[in-house]
């Protein structure tokens, strides 16, 4: 029975990110993008390699992978929980469905604010996994949150 292979290590991951990333404008972004979708966070020393790709000092790409919320600097907790704060959802209850889930869902998840999801109409929304959720309500949140840890 042939072994699976072993899970791309950040360098590996980051040449490839470079690679196909690199020659786009403005590619320090795109690339922490890349990392982030390819390992679900970006580690401490995928900056090293990137800054030498990119001819950026550490200090550069530390400064912009601090700056946005949007990165991961270390790996989620469970499943993913974003919540908008953007103002379309502030206004129907998105601040306390924030409060609401990073005090009775990050033990279970990784609950993070993000700012648009594109349901401004059919607010306050949720990002699941990856999985959009409109008119979210605390009780409709921790349903969901129960059958996504379940399965
Ligand atoms: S403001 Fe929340 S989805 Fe747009």
């Amino acid at each position: 029975m042939p072994t699976p292979d072993p899970a791309p290590t950040t360098y590996e991951v980051v040449a490839r990110v470079l690679a196909e990333r690199k020659h786009l404008a403005g590619p320090l972004l795109p690339v922490l993008h890349g990392v982030q979708e390819a390992l679900g966070w970006v580690p401490s020393a995928a900056v090293q390699p990137i800054a030498e790709g990119l001819d950026l000092s550490r200090a550069e790409v530390h400064g912009v992978l601090s700056y946005y919320h949007h990165f991961r600097q270390e790996p989620a907790r469970g499943p993913v929980l974003q919540v908008c704060r953007a103002e379309a959802c502030r206004s129907m209850g998105g601040e306390e469905l924030l409060a609401h889930a990073r005090q009775h869902e990050a033990h279970r998840c990784t609950v993070e604010a993000v700012y648009c999801l594109g349901l401004c109409a059919q607010s306050p929304a949720v990002l699941l996994d990856d999985k959009l959720h409109a008119r979210m309500t605390p009780e409709r949140l921790a349903a969901l949150v129960d059958k996504r840890c379940a399965s």
